[in-house]
């Protein structure tokens, strides 16, 4: 098949970490658009509960088949012996979205050797797999922590690549695989690197997490909000539903790409989002400026060309509407 029509593919396509924040939304374009899907998470940061749409028996492909299979495992254990029982039920995986890993920079700070087990690793595992299965196209969740800082602005791929973290190391080792596995094995790939995600499902216990769920948490709370530094660094916050339609566009297409930015274009300051979603919750909360953190980028805004001409996406959805269905 030269191209994976989704209304039409009736290969099962595998979504890796697809119980987490990106790869539920994930889930639910895939399924909504007739594909019968295989989660693979071992629910470390993912949740049940954003899935749990799919669990109604309403949600049935053919007969009482269930268009939504999971399946509790570890990504650096290998995924061949999660996905025999599935492939002797339904047929061969067309394509894999690779989106668990390790999340944390901090925690990759910490425990580099974990990090590289599960985030490389894992992608090592998947492109085994899709090597020796005959898997059509792999999509890897990448990351703009491959860039570093101190690059031009807006950051084009062929920025250079300066990762500061373990976790960035990680991301880019794997694109390294990815493209290796395209060139030797003809495993066509497609890494993915996302900006700032944000949207609804982002878990805002996690001190970790996307600035945008913690601020919205407190804010709803009337709760004091923290900003390191003065505010003025910038990142270029993209929506969770725009993400997935670039996630599913780029499974779509059988043919490799070199990596690819996932983001607006558009940047604001973290001053200026605390300040905005402080109004939205009904103006409760203060904001307080703690020290600026060690190492923390500055200035982060994509080029967002190669996404809107190779994947055809472009992220629509205005920091307002998005904050607003974020906060609903
Ligand atoms: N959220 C962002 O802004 C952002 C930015 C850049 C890259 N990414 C990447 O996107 C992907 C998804 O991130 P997210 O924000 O949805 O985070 P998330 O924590 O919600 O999702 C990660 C998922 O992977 C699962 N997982 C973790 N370790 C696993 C393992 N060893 N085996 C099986 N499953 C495992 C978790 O349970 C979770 O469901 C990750 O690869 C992340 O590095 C996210």
């Amino acid at each position: 098949m030269s191209s994976s029509d989704s209304t039409t593919d009736n290969r099962l396509v595998v979504v890796t970490g697809g119980a987490g924040f990106i790869g539920s939304h994930t889930v639910d374009l895939l399924i909504e658009r007739g594909r019968r899907v295989v989660v693979l998470d071992n629910f470390s940061t993912g949740r049940r509960s954003n899935l749990a749409r799919w669990a109604e028996p309403q949600h049935s492909l053919s007969g009482t088949s269930p268009a939504l299979e999971v399946v509790v495992t570890d990504i650096g254990h290998g995924i061949f012996a999660a996905l025999a029982p599935l492939t002797a039920k339904y047929g061969p995986v067309g394509q894999i979205i690779h989106l668990a890993a390790q999340v944390s920079v901090v925690h990759s700070v910490a425990n580099p050797l974990v990090d590289m087990q599960t985030n490389y690793g894992g992608t090592l595992h998947v492109l085994e797999y899709a090597r020796a299965m005959g898997v059509e196209k792999v999509v890897f969740a990448s990351s703009a922590a491959v860039y570093g800082d101190g690059a031009a602005l807006p950051v084009a791929e062929s920025s250079p690549i300066q990762p500061l973290s373990p976790y960035g190391i990680d991301k880019y080792a794997s694109e390294l695989a990815l493209a290796y596995y395209q060139m030797v094995h003809g495993v066509a790939g497609a890494a993915l690197r996302f900006f700032n995600v944000y949207g609804p499902r982002q878990d805002p216990t996690s001190p970790y997490s996307g600035v945008i769920s913690i601020f919205s948490d407190r804010a709803r709370a009337g709760k004091e909000l923290a900003i390191f530094g003065d505010g003025e660094q910038t990142r270029d916050f993209v929506y969770v539903a725009d993400v997935a339609r670039a996630i599913v566009a780029a499974a779509s297409s059988s043919r490799g790409t070199a990596p690819i930015n996932i983001g607006t274009g558009r940047t604001i300051a973290i001053k200026e989002l605390a300040a905005i979603v402080v109004e939205l919750c009904g103006g409760r909360s203060a904001i307080r400026h703690l020290p600026a953190r060690a190492g923390e980028i500055l200035q982060s805004q994509a080029l967002v060309e190669r996404m809107h001409q190779e994947l055809g996406v472009r992220a629509e959805t205005s920091l307002a509407d998005g904050l607003a269905r974020t906060l609903s």
